[in-house]
Order: structure tokens, then sequence, then C-alpha cells
């Protein structure tokens, strides 16, 4: 391993903007001396497993599962049902664009805990030409919000943005379905809303959602309308119940029938609206009226010859992803070995220097000036690598922002290939498990608590412990910053490879990482890039997270000689649901075992 080492531990660049990018490309020769660019021969993966990745003795996800495979097309959710409602949309005819649409419908009714249409999302897309784009359908803050709307009279953070009326961005979902298939849509808007009608009027309860539900039994308790719908009798439906949510399929019904104007105006927006008269929330009717979806260039970059396409700002997940991969492109990790101290050191410190700028400049880019170019860029990610050094962990307090500018797993993503090789990742969520807690009176459907995605008060943790700064600070109209990284990858041949994405909050971004790092640098399968215990770091709080599990003792104790801080979670982080493409063509995938999902191809 060889790192160049600057005479600072700090490569925090001073001045405006423009001046800190002309200050990296003027140092990068300098930094850059000894240095490779990092275009490494990619390995190249199939359906068997790699034996020689060892995963510690008591992890409890096998190394050799067996993937889903089939010819055609390929469906991978975190629920049976949604997974199936994809499939039969393959079946009969239609696009992976069709199946997302239809899938996303499903999730709200059969996954409520973050399936949503009181929520917002991401999707990026690459058709089989090749041709990529990215839809951001973000919730947005009302009109009526504020900057300091969360604090109390002492200036102190409340629960609010968390928990009731007041927590709810604009949702988007809807919205963004109706533009997803405007665009792509090849089946009728009408077949690809009825699956989740029909769903919604009753399905049969299975144990990944009771389990949910059970889990979350306390919250769902806190507000009537919520009560009534997931607590039934008082308590949750347990496995083999029929779950009926007749309001929901009415809201659904006008959603069919009416496009975005059965959730956006009408009798959807006055239950809405209605509800949040009832409890102090502030969406309005001229809010619902006027939300908007964006089409984004996505973002675009390359590692170690792969070309991976993911989601720009207003979500931070593409861009960060980027930063973390160019600065660690320079490094072989396959050579250091899978889940090495070593490795785990190096990745770690990437990923420090790529959520300490993550944090303090991405944003909302039709709110604020984000440098989103130099982020993106190889010469910026060579100088703030520069000062990692191989043996000692850099103290998170000494990596300021490099740029400046003028546990819950209840965010759900699902993966789709058809048989045209058209491929879409989606990441939706209301943000916590059951959003907001509170559901629309009358319209059966969870309201989301995005609110608390900005930063309530600048410089103090949200709920995923993100120390975020001024820039993602609430303004009306604005879209909070996400960290659902909905990705596409290529091949070096420029054909399709992998399609991935995951919940876990602030863990997103370096889970997705992960399981494109387990595939491209260690040739792993796809059902042993999902089953690999995953770590995390986040800049701040300064501290490895690794799964219950998920790290030898003796790695372990390698990494804290060197100064780092580890954490043992007591469960597992994230859902990943992956596809990855064979050399013949196969399609093969699977759905993380963390939560229960399900992939079924044709
Ligand atoms: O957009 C975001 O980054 C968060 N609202 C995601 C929340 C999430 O993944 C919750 N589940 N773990």
């Amino acid at each position: 391993m060889s790192a160049a080492e600057p005479s600072s531990s700090r490569v925090a660049l001073s001045g405006r903007r423009l001046l800190t990018f002309a200050l990296a490309l003027a140092l990068a020769p300098v930094l850059l001396a000894g240095c490779e660019s990092g275009e490494s021969m990619p390995v190249t993966t199939d359906a068997a497993p790699r034996a020689d990745i060892p995963f510690p003795e008591d992890w409890r996800f096998s190394a050799d599962a067996e993937p889903v495979t089939a010819a055609e097309g390929m469906v991978s959710t975190t629920d049976y049902y949604a997974t199936r409602v994809g499939l039969d949309v393959l079946e009969a005819g239609g696009t992976a664009m069709d199946a997302a649409i239809a899938v996303s419908f499903a999730l709200a009714v059969v996954n409520p805990a973050a399936g949503n249409i009181g929520g917002g999302g991401f999707m990026v897309t690459r058709l089989a030409d090749g041709q990529t784009s990215a839809l951001d359908y973000r919730e947005k803050a009302p009109a009526a919000a504020h900057r300091d709307m969360y604090l109390d009279e002492d200036g102190e953070l409340t629960d609010r943005s968390i928990l009731g009326h007041l927590a709810s961005g604009v949702p988007g979902t809807v919205m963004g379905m109706w533009e997803a298939h405007q665009r792509y849509g090849t089946l009728s808007w009408e077949e690809l809303v009825q699956p989740a009608i029909e769903l919604a009027e009753g399905f049969e309860v299975r144990d990944r959602l009771a389990r949910s539900l059970r889990s979350s039994r306390r919250s769902l308790a806190i507000y009537e309308s919520t009560r009534e719908v997931f607590l039934p009798d008082g308590e949750p439906p347990e496995v083999g119940d029929t779950f009926r949510q007749p309001d929901l399929a009415r809201t659904l019904t006008r959603i069919r029938d009416q496009g975005p104007d059965g959730f956006y105006r009408g009798e959807t927006a006055d239950l809405i609206v209605a509800e949040m008269e009832r409890g102090g929330g502030i969406i309005s009717h001229q809010d619902l009226a006027d939300y908007e979806t964006a089409w984004r260039d996505p973002v675009t970059f390359t590692y170690r010859g792969y070309t991976i396409t993911s989601m720009p700002p207003s979500s931070s997940g593409g861009a960060t992803m980027a930063l973390m991969a160019h600065i660690l492109e320079k490094h072989d990790l396959a050579a250091l070995g899978w889940h090495s101290d070593d490795m785990i050191h190096l990745m770690v410190e990437a990923w420090k220097r790529a959520y300490a700028d993550r944090n303090q400049v991405l944003a909302d880019p039709d709110y604020v000036d984000i440098p989103l170019e130099e982020m993106l860029s190889r010469d910026y990610a060579r100088i703030r690598g520069a000062d990692i050094t191989p043996d000692r962990a850099t103290p998170s307090d000494d990596i300021g922002p490099g740029l400046e500018v003028g546990e819950s797993t209840e965010t759900t993503h699902y993966s789709i290939v058809d048989r045209h090789g058209n491929a879409v990742a989606v990441t939706t969520t209301i943000n916590s498990g059951y959003g907001s807690k509170v559901t629309v009176a009358g319209a059966g459907f969870l309201l989301n608590n995005e609110m608390d995605d900005f930063a309530a008060k600048p410089g103090f943790p949200n709920q995923f412990g993100l120390v975020q700064g001024e820039q993602n600070a609430i303004e009306p109209g604005k879209r909070m910053l996400s960290a659902m990284t909905p990705t596409v990858v290529a091949d070096p041949d420029g054909e399709l490879f992998f399609v991935t994405g995951t919940p876990g909050g602030s863990t997103i971004i370096t889970t997705t990482f992960q399981t494109i790092v387990n595939v491209v640098d260690f040739g792993m399968n796809v059902s042993q890039s999902v089953n690999a215990p995953r770590v995390h770091h986040q800049h701040l709080p300064d501290q490895i997270y690794f799964e219950n599990s998920g790290l030898r003792s003796a790695v372990v104790e390698a990494l804290e000689a060197r100064g780092h801080t580890l954490q043992e979670r007591g469960g597992t982080s994230g859902d990943v649901q992956a596809i990855m493409i064979l050399p013949d063509g196969t399609r093969a995938a699977h759905s993380d075992p963390r939560l229960g999902g399900t992939a079924l191809g044709h």
C-alpha cells in the first residue's frame, strides 16, 4: 500500500469555491507524485461464489448462497407480494420501468413501514441502449416551513421533525410514478396501479410484515388514525390473517382513475389538509398542487473501468460514492485481502473524508450552489485522499470539509431488469419506520417524517447522527438532502452488469458502495456480495460501525491499534436488492436475507 503524504494531516482547502478548485488542480501534480490513477484490471465475476472470501465463523449469512437466476427479467424487492407484482408486469410484456411503477404502488400496501404514497424517492434507469436518467421525486418542505421550525424557545431541537404532523414534507411518490410513466410507460397507468388496489382490498399477512408491525406496535398506537389501520382490535395482524386497507384501496382507485390529480387535488388532497389541520401540520392545498418532480443528469463515474450511474443531489448518494471510489481507486484493495484491517482502514479513511464533504456542501441544487463538479473530479479526490496514512487513523476532528461554497432499516430499495436489458433502481422512503406515524384519516396512508433529513439545527446531529451544515438548512419548497443511492453499473465493455441499492439511513452510501467493491474488486457473486458483513463510517461520530459478529476480533484489534474506535451494532445494516448480469446474459439476483425479501425472474 502506498499513499502520498502531505505535510499536514488536514487537507482543508480555503478560499471560495472556484478558488478552491483552482488550487486543487494546481496542487494535484505535486501531491500525485508517485501515485497511479488506478484503473486496475477488473475481476470477471460469474454465478459461482469465491471460495477464498472468509466470512467470520459466527457470521449469520452464508458465503455460498445460490442466487436466483433467470434468462429474461428479474425483480428483487423486500417483499414477496411486491416482487410478484413486478414479475407479473414483466411477464405481461411490460418493461422494467412499467414494473417499477407497479412495484412502487404495491410496496405502499404490503410494506407500509417504508413503501409509500406519502413519501418520496429516487429512480435511476439505464435503458438497453445505454441511455441513463435520474428522477428526483423527493419530498419538498411546505411553503410555511422555516429554518427554525423544530427549535424550542431556548433554541434546542425538539422531536417535531421526527414525530407527528409537522415532520412531513410534501409527498412526491405519486407524481414521481406518473412522470416515470409519462416518459417510459408502455402498459397503461391503470394496469400498473390496479395490483396495489387489489392488495389493499386484502392480502394474507406473511412473516416479514407481521414482524415489522409487531416491533413498531407502540409507535403505531400513538395516533388514532394509524391505530385503526395497523392495530385493528388493538393488535397488529398476524401471519395468515387477511389484512384489509379499504381507505387505501379507495385512495389508490382515485390515483388509478385520475392520475396525480387523484392525490394532489380533490378528495385525497382534502383529506391530507384536514389531517394537517387536525394535528398542527402545515402542508396546504397549494403545496400539494405545486409539487413537481425533477429529471436530473445522473452522477456517472468510473471505478476500475466499470461505469457507475447513480443519483445526483438532492441525494448525496452518487456524489459521495464517486468521491470514495476515486480516493480508493489508487489502492489495490484486492491485494490487501477482503476485510483485512488494511482494507477496512483504507475504506474508512476514504469514507470519512467523503462524508465530511457530503455533510457540509451537498443539498438541494435548486436552492443552493453546490460544488458537484469538484466533488466528482479525480483531481479533487487525489488531494482529498492524499493525507491518508496506511497505519494511522486520521481523527475526524482533523478532517475539515475540503470543499467550500460560496438503526432502523425502513426505507426500501428495489432492482429490476427486463428481457430487453433495461434496468431500474429505485430507493423510496417515508424516512423512519412508519414515517411520522401519522396516517391520513380516511385516506389510509402514512405520511413521511422526511423533514428530519434537513439540518434542523445546522451543526447538530439528526436521527442518523449526521451532522450537516447550513447548505441543508430548511427553506420553503426545498428538498432535504438524502443518502439514498439507487445505482446501476456497466462493465468495462459498456454492458449492463449490476443493479444495487439499499435502505439504512446514513449507511446507505457505504452499504451500496461495499456491494460494488465486493463484486468489482473481489469478484464475489451477487449473493456473496449481499450476504457479506458490512462496515460503516460517516465522519461524525468518529466511529467504525460493524454488524453484529461481522468482524473477526483480530481485525477489530488491529484497527483499534491504528487509532480507530469501533462499535458493534446490535443487529444488521441495510436490505440490499441486487441483480447481476452474468457473462452469458443470465440475470442473477439476491434479495438481502437481513429483512427477508424475494427475488423472482422469468
Ligand atoms: O433519504 C434519506 O437518506 C433517509 N430519509 C433514508 C432513511 C432510511 O433509510 C431509513 N432506514 N433506515
